[in-house]
C-alpha cells in the first residue's frame, strides 16, 4: 500500500459520474483500487466480482460503496491483504476454516470451493469459517454452491458489532446476522433467500438518514427502547437500535445465526468481551452444502416448481403487481443493471475516489475515471 495525503488528493477527485457506470468499467476501477492497495490480481478480481455482483443484484449496501470502509479497515491494520482460508480441522464432512482476517471475498470463496468439492464427494459438507473480514452479500456464496448444482444454507454472525436489540430488549446486542438458503435448478437460476435478520439493514437506515427520510414503522427503537422512525438514532449518540424482523421469531433466528456461526466455528459471539469499535467487520459463517442427487428425490425440482407455480397463482393483494419467488427481485435488478449500468450516487462516488487516493491511486488515474 502506498498511502497518500487524503486532503491533497481530494481536490483531484473528478466530478460526480454519470448516474450509471457500465459494469466492465466499474469492475476495472475496483480491481485497480485493490491492486494499488497491494492485492494480488486474483484477490482484486474476486473482490471486484463480489462487489459488482452485489450492486447488480440491487444490494448497493454491500456493493462498491463498501470500498471506503474496507480501506479504513486496511489502514487501521484490521483487514489483511493476500491471505487465504486456513484449514484448522478436517473431519471429512465437517471442515473448520479460519479466515485470518483476510478479504472475505477471498476466504469465503475458498471456503465454498472446499465445501463444494467435499459435498460432491460425500453428499454433504458443513463448513465453518471463522474470523473472516466482511464476507458481503451472503447470496453470492449460495450462488457459488448452486452453480455446482448444490443446495446450501448459511448462518452468519457479525462478530462483536451489535446493532440490533433482542426481542423485548432496549439496546443493541446482536449483529444484523444474515441467513441465506438456495435451491439450484438445472439450466435455470436458483431460488435464493438471503436477508439480514434485522427489520431493515443498517445501510438502509444510513441511506434514509442521508436523504432526510424516515424508516418504516417498527424498524428502530431509540436509546430508551421507544419505537421511532428517525434513522438518526443509528448514526448519532445517544444510539438506538435496529429491531429484529418478525418479533421473537426473527430474534430467535438471529440468535441461532450468532451461535452456529460464531460459536460452532470456534470463532466468537458478540458479548461484553468481544464488542469491537474498530472499522473492521468480522464475519463467521456456518454453511451446510448438500448434493440434492444424494437424496432419493428424482422429482425434487418438479415439486419445487409446482409449489412456486401454486403460490404465484394466489389472488393478488391490493397494490401488488405479482408474486415473486425468493431471488426473483435480484434477478430482475441484475438484468436491468447489466443492460443500463450500475447506479452510483455522487456521495458514494466521491467516497470511493477518496478511498482510491488514500491507497495511492495517482490523481491523474482517478481523474480519468470521470464520467462526464
Ligand atoms: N456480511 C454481513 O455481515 C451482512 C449482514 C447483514 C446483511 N448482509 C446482506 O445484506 C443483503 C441485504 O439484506 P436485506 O435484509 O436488506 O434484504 P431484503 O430485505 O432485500 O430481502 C432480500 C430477500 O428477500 C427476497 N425478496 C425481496 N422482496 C421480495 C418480494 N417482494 N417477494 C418475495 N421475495 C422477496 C429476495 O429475493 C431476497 O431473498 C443480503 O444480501 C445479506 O446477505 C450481509
Amino acid at each position: 500500500m502506498n498511502p497518500t495525503d487524503d486532503t491533497r488528493t481530494a481536490s483531484a477527485i473528478p466530478p460526480a459520474p454519470a448516474l450509471r457506470i457500465p459494469v466492465d468499467r466499474l469492475h476495472a476501477i475496483v480491481r485497480a483500487i485493490w491492486e494499488q492497495a497491494g492485492s494480488a490480481p486474483r484477490e482484486a478480481e474476486l473482490v471486484a466480482d463480489h462487489l459488482l455482483a452485489a450492486n447488480l443484484s440491487g444490494h448497493d449496501s454491500h456493493g462498491v460503496g463498501m470500498i471506503p470502509r474496507y480501506v479504513e479497515s486496511l489502514r487501521g491494520g484490521q483487514l489483511k491483504l493476500n491471505l487465504h482460508a486456513q484449514v484448522v480441522r478436517d473431519a471429512g464432512a465437517v471442515l473448520t476454516l479460519d479466515g485470518v482476517k483476510g478479504f472475505g471475498q477471498v476466504v469465503a470463496y475458498e471456503a465454498m470451493e472446499r465445501g463444494i468439492e467435499r459435498a460432491q464427494k460425500l453428499g454433504v459438507c458443513a463448513v465453518a469459517l471463522r474470523g473472516a473480514h466482511h464476507i458481503g452479500r451472503i447470496g453470492h456464496w449460495a450462488e457459488q454452491c448452486a452453480r455446482a448444482g448444490l443446495v446450501s444454507f448459511h448462518f452468519v454472525n457479525v462478530a462483536g458489532d451489535p446493532l440490533v436489540a433482542p426481542f423485548g430488549g432496549a439496546d443493541r446486542r446482536i449483529g444484523t446476522n444474515p441467513f441465506c438458503a438456495a435451491f439450484p435448478r438445472a439450466g435455470r437460476p436458483p431460488l435464493v433467500l438471503d436477508f439480514a435478520t434485522s427489520t431493515v439493514a443498517f445501510g438502509k437506515a444510513r441511506v434514509a438518514y442521508n436523504m432526510g427520510k424516515q424508516v418504516p414503522a417498527g424498524a428502530l427503537i431509540d436509546h430508551q427502547g421507544h419505537a421511532t422512525r428517525e434513522p438518526k438514532v443509528m448514526l448519532e449518540a445517544p444510539f438506538g437500535s435496529l429491531t429484529p424482523f418478525g418479533g421473537h421469531k426473527g430474534f430467535g433466528l438471529a440468535a441461532m445465526c450468532e451461535i452456529f456461526a460464531g460459536a460452532l466455528s470456534g470463532g466468537y459471539t458478540t458479548h461484553a468481551d468481544t464488542v469491537d469499535h474498530s472499522r473492521a467487520i468480522i464475519n463467521c459463517m456456518l454453511s451446510v452444502i448438500i448434493d440434492p442427487a444424494a437424496f432419493d428425490a428424482p422429482n425434487a425440482e418438479a415439486e419445487a416448481d409446482a409449489f412456486v407455480e401454486w403460490v404465484k397463482a394466489s389472488p393478488l393483494a391490493d397494490g401488488v403487481e405479482r408474486i415473486l419467488a425468493p431471488g426473483e427481485p435480484e434477478r430482475a435488478t441484475r438484468a436491468e443493471r447489466e443492460a443500463h449500468g450500475v447506479p452510483v450516487d455522487p456521495a458514494t462516488w466521491q467516497q470511493i475516489c477518496a478511498a482510491a487516493a488514500a491507497v495511492g491511486v495517482p490523481a491523474q488515474q482517478v481523474e480519468a475515471w470521470s464520467f462526464d
